[in-house]
Formats: structure tokens, sequence, C-alpha cells
């Protein structure tokens, strides 16, 4: 069954596999040691030598320049391994990276031929002259980058390469206005601090911060990243700047959608029937709730008011909404109770006409009054409607439509519960209009913000 085809495609894939591991291993070489060390035949005593040669008369405390006024030049490559933290509330980024530096000491120099091919030295980092970087903008304390940290490697012409990993909390201003959203910016400003640009010139062979062992934030993703070397006040500065772009699943999913539900179904209140007598306390749980949410996102975000985020505003507006349905249920509980002899005043009756959308009706029903004039008839004078309000009417409508019978009916039927009803119905779809128009507009400062991004 076994096809000898197929072992030979196995063999080749593992051999493969071991080439782009060779290949890979190859690349982290080329990239971190700039030259790959030729394996000498040196014994332990011709290093020893080549180690005495070298240190005998070194100082590791003066800048390692022949002629000290001279530029050195020190490269800088950060390999960013994952952002840790990044505290909206107090603006602390903290972030693993790897940093190469590499630059030339002239002091440091060898002949290969003489130490037996020796290509290469590893010694501690106490021996040798290092640039000392620390952040402009630490978020606590000061720190020395390579503070205690990984071997140094020397290779012949002087080059030196320091290849260490760090922990570093920077200071990163914060802007949650399109929260969830927001990018935000963030720049590692590093210096070689006491050296002026004149001693120390900081550089980077790299136009962006590498990614080779990424790995990806669960709330945060890098959208992109620059490196540049500036000066500030005769210091020599090398800015890594990460643009960072919030995930906005979870607050979505947590936070917004939620909140838009929760003020969808604060106007459908006012559709339940008055005698369950559940109206305003319903109400005010909606409100309450609203409270909660703001807490919620509070704790979320800055407590800064330069700027505010939008979602603030947003929650703010259904907050009055919302409380404004409890102050306007309590005025139709009082409506719907009203007493039933009192009569309606002919103000309101016009209003609810109006509301109920009756001068569409009545333009209808015109068509039919010329077909049974003498139902009409018989409904606007069935003695409903007191003789007082018809003459005030008559009075008001004198001579411009002498044949809106239509209308006398409906004045007749208008009682305080049909007032009460329309007054539910007026404040539901106002509430609803409302509510869509705000949360069209938040979505829609969201959205531009999206694909302006
Ligand atoms: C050091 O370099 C400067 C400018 O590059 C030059 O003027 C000066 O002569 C040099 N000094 C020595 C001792 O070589
Ligand atoms: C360097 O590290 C040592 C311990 O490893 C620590 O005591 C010291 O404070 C550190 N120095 C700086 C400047 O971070
Ligand atoms: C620093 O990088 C530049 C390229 O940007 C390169 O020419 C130079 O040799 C590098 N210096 C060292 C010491 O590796």
């Amino acid at each position: 069954m076994f096809d000898p085809k197929d072992e030979e495609a196995v063999s080749g894939l593992q051999s493969i596999h071991i080439m782009r591991h060779i290949c890979l291993y190859l690349a982290i070489c080329i990239e971190l040691g700039y030259k790959f060390p030729v394996v000498g035949a040196a014994s332990l005593s011709q290093t020893q030598n080549l180690y005495d040669h070298l240190f005998q008369n070194y100082n590791q405390k003066l800048l390692p320049l022949l002629n000290q006024s001279h530029l050195l030049q020190v490269n800088v490559s950060l390999n960013l391994v994952s952002i840790t933290d990044f505290n909206e509330i107090s603006g602390e980024l903290v972030l693993i990276g790897y940093f190469s530096l590499a630059w030339t000491d002239e002091q440091l120099s060898w002949d290969t031929e003489q130490y037996g091919g020796k290509a290469s030295l590893v010694v501690p980092p106490e021996d040798v002259w290092r640039p000392k970087l620390s952040l402009i903008y630490p978020f606590q304390s000061t720190q020395w980058l390579g503070n205690g940290s990984a071997q140094i490697r020397i290779f012949p012409d002087g080059t030196v390469v320091w290849f260490f990993g760090e922990v570093i909390s920077a200071l990163c201003s914060y802007d949650t206005t399109f929260y969830p959203f927001d990018s935000q910016s963030c720049k590692l400003e590093l210096t070689a601090l006491g050296w002026n640009s004149i001693e120390i010139e900081l550089d980077s062979p790299d136009s962006q911060v590498l990614l080779n062992y990424y790995k990806e934030n669960g709330e945060w993703s890098l959208t992109r990243s620059i490196v540049e070397s500036y000066s500030i006040k005769d210091i020599s500065v090398i800015g890594f700047t990460l643009k960072l772009k919030r995930k906005p699943q979870f607050p979505l999913i947590y936070i917004i959608i939620p909140v838009v539900l929760l003020g969808g179904l604060d106007y459908w209140i006012v559709l339940i029937p008055d005698d369950s007598g559940e109206r305003v306390s319903c109400a005010m749980t909606v409100f309450l709730s609203f409270s909660v949410y703001m807490g919620i996102i509070s704790d979320n975000m800055p407590k800064s008011s330069d700027p505010i985020s939008y979602l603030y505003y947003y929650l703010l507006l259904l907050m009055l909404l919302s409380g404004s349905i409890v102050v306007l249920l309590v005025l139709s509980s009082k409506l719907h109770r009203k007493d039933g002899s009192c009569l309606v005043p002919l103000y309101i009756k016009y209003l609810v006409w109006i509301l109920r959308l009756r001068f569409l009706r009545s333009r209808k029903t015109k068509v039919s009054t010329i077909a049974h004039p003498n139902i009409v008839q018989q409904l606007s004078y069935d003695g409903t409607v007191p003789e007082k309000f018809k003459a005030e009417r008559n009075s008001v409508n004198d001579g411009t439509d002498k044949n809106d019978s239509s209308s006398d009916s409906f004045y007749a039927e208008c009682s305080w519960v049909l007032v009460a009803h329309t007054y539910d119905l007026s404040c539901f779809v106002t509430f609803a209009i409302s509510h869509t128009l705000i949360t069209a507009i938040y979505l829609g400062i969201l959205y531009q913000n999206i694909t302006l991004a």
C-alpha cells in the first residue's frame, strides 16, 4: 500500500521545512547580527589573547572615538513583541520590545588572521562603552534601557551590536472622542541623556517598527508605525510612533448596542394601558439603567473634559428623553383619571382634532357626506354638542366652511379618554422620532470617523 513516491514527497517536504528553518535563522541573524559570523578555528587561548588585546587599555567610561570631535552614530531598531497594556484612564502604555543597537567602537578592531580567524567576540555589556538610552516621556521613573541585560557582540571592524529585551512603560495622551471607534497615536521618544547631538547621533536603518516577533493584542491593533530621528534642543532623539486602533467589537456588544436598545425600549412604555398602573415605575427603571451605564462607561474612560467622548453626549440626551418620559407619564395618568363630567375645552378638542389627523379624514368624508347628508345631519344634532360651543365654532368658521359637518361629529365624540389616548400616542411618536434621530446622528458621526481613519 505504501507508495515510495509518497516517501520521497515526505522527505522532500521535510527538507523544505528544514530549509525554511535555516532561512528563518539566517534572516534573523542577518537582521540582528549584520554579518553572519564565519566560524573560525580559533582556540580558547587565541580568544583570550584577543580579549586581552582589546581590553587591556580600554576605558568603557569614555566615548569610543579616536578623534573626540567626531560624531558617533548609533543605529537603533525596535522589534515590537507585544502591547501588554494600554490604560485609558492613566494613559500608561506598557509594551515589550527587543532593541538592537549598533555603533562603531574605533578602539575595538582586530585583524582576524592574527587570532585564528575569530570573526566576532561576545563579551558582557559592562566591559564595553554603551550609549545609555532613556525615554523622554516615561510613565513612572526614568529608566535606562538595557540595564543589566544581554551580551554584546563585537566584530573585527569595531562594529558593536547590542540586542536586548525591555519592558517599557511610556506616557501616551489619550483621545476618546470617537470611542469605541477611536485610534490613538503613541510616540516613544528615546534619547541618550547627557550627550548632545554633536557627540552622539541616534539613527535608524528602518522606516518602521519591526514586527518579526509581534503578538496581536486583544484590544488594540497596530495599524501603522513610523520611525524617525530628529533633534530637540541639541539632543538627538529617535521616535517610534505607533498608530493603534481599538477593536470595537467588545464595547459595541457591551455598551453601545444595549444603550441603543434601552433607549428604543423607553418610549414603548407610553403605550402600556394606564390602568396597569406600572408605567411610571417602568420608566423610572429605564431612567436608572441609563445612570448605571453612565457609571460603567466612566469606569472605562479617562475623566478628562478635554475632549469629552460623543458617547457621553449621546447618553446624556437619552437620559433627558427618559426623564421627560417619566414626567409626561405622570401628566398622562392625571389625564386618564380626569372626571368625565368635566367638559373638554374647545381648544383642546381642536388640538386633538389636529393631532389625530382628522383634517385628512374630513376631506375624505366630505365626499361621502354628499351621498348621505341625512346621517351626518343626525350625528351632528344628536344633542351631545352643547349649543354654546357650536355657536362659538360657527363664529370661528363663519362663511369659510359651512358644510364641514364631519368635524361636528368629532367635536361631539371628543372626551377626556380620547384626549388622554391622543396625548399618549403623540408622546410615542415624538419620542420615537427623537430617539431615532439622535441615534442616527450619533452613529453617523462614528461612521464618518471610521471612513476618515
Ligand atoms: C579631529 O577632527 C576634526 C574635524 O573632523 C579635525 O579638524 C581635527 O584636526 C581632528 N583632530 C585630530 C587630532 O585628528
Ligand atoms: C539597573 O538595574 C539594577 C538591578 O538590576 C537596579 O538596582 C538599578 O536601579 C537599575 N538602574 C536603573 C537606572 O534603572
Ligand atoms: C547604521 O545604518 C546605516 C544605514 O541607515 C548604515 O549605513 C550604517 O553602516 C549603520 N551603522 C552601523 C554601525 O551599523
